[in-house]
């Protein structure tokens, strides 16, 4: 069961568990997931705030492992509202565990956030450093988190929490990408602004601590991302598990670096504009991501800032 199976990393990883014959349920509300992103399995229109539909949804199908993506996602947003985060983000998800240990559910694979770490000392960033977000969407996140790592020592489920860097990218073969109608991620916003669907991208703060003075990301194939989280479920359905992986490549870019790659990917000089900082933006998040390398034997497939831009370049495109 994939809750949030309609959204952009949700239906990457639906599709990857179709790919490998698994049956699958999306329980999405469609808020910004789309019903035709679910290219395999079923599709339940449910809200995990509905605990009678969910309920009814989770006993008829009778899952053996969760995987819970549905969620609000934008920092910037977070900022401002942060009960709307801290409700469909932390308050849903207990919802959802509490309906699942009422129903004999145990796996539990959940997507998790870089912004858990707020300002790590050290990077790249190890699984251990300290739980410190400064904004309310990574504690919206790391809340779930410590339920998670309370109800394990507890016995009562099974779970890994992958902590995903910046995820970017499109299905290379091309069936499926991000598609937000507000979408504000860099590399989405930057391909849209090569499109003519922006006037200009604003680089959101040019004084940080860094190479350039622009914030450094470890952006992440999409498609890498899904196959982590088959292994996560797999490991879960042979073993008991709690455990928190991130997930990134090891290696930053700055916001100025990707410009200038979506520049030359799209063959389009777009229009950028200097402004101040972003609120809630964290100067440098790199992953090391040697944990999962080593425990699950995840092999990413994709690292390449450029196949990352020219594969959501081809799904814009087609938008
Ligand atoms: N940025 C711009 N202009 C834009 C959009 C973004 O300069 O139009 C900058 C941001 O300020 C930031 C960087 O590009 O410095 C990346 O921003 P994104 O919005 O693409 O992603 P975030 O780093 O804010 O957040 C993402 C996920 C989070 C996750 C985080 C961890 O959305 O879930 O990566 O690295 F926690």
């Amino acid at each position: 069961m994939v809750t949030g199976g309609a959204g952009y990393i949700g239906s990457h990883v639906v599709k990857a568990l179709g790919d490998k014959g698994y049956d699958i349920l999306v329980y999405d509300n469609l808020s910004s997931g789309r019903a035709k992103a679910v290219v395999c399995g079923k599709l339940v229109e449910g809200d995990l705030g509905d605990r009678a539909a969910l309920e009814k949804t989770v006993r008829e199908f009778r899952p053996d492992a969760v995987m819970h993506f549905a969620a609000h996602i934008q920092v910037n947003e977070s900022m401002s509202k942060p009960l709307k985060y801290y409700r469909n983000n932390t308050s849903n998800a207990f919802t959802l565990l509490e309906t699942l240990a009422e129903n004999g559910v145990d796996n539990f694979i959940f997507s998790s956030t870089a912004a858990v770490y707020g300002i790590p000392d050290i990077t790249p960033v190890v699984e251990t450093a300290p739980l410190s977000p400064i904004n309310p969407y990574g504690a919206s996140k790391m809340f779930v988190e410590l339920a998670l790592k309370e109800l394990y020592g507890l016995e009562k489920i099974n779970y890994i929490a992958l902590r995903y860097f910046n995820v970017a990218g499109a299905d290379p073969e091309g069936m499926i990408g991000q598609n937000y109608k507000d979408a504000t991620h860099l590399i989405t916003r930057a391909l849209k602004t090569a499109k003519g669907e922006f006037d200009k991208l604003k680089i959101f703060g040019t004084d940080y601590d860094t190479k350039d003075g622009t914030c450094i990301r470890d952006y992440i194939h999409v498609s890498d991302l899904a196959q982590a989280h088959i292994l996560a479920m797999e490991r879960l359905l042979k073993n008991r598990e709690g455990a928190v992986y991130n997930l990134g490549y090891g290696k930053g870019y700055s916001v100025r670096e990707v410009v200038d790659m979506t520049r030359r990917v799209t063959g389009i000089d777009f229009v950028t504009e200097e402004t101040r900082r972003r609120e809630g933006d964290p100067a440098e998040l790199v992953a090391d991501s040697s944990k999962i390398r080593e425990a699950l034997e995840w092999i990413p497939k994709y690292n390449d800032l450029r196949f990352i831009i020219e594969t959501a370049w081809n799904w814009e495109k087609k938008l």
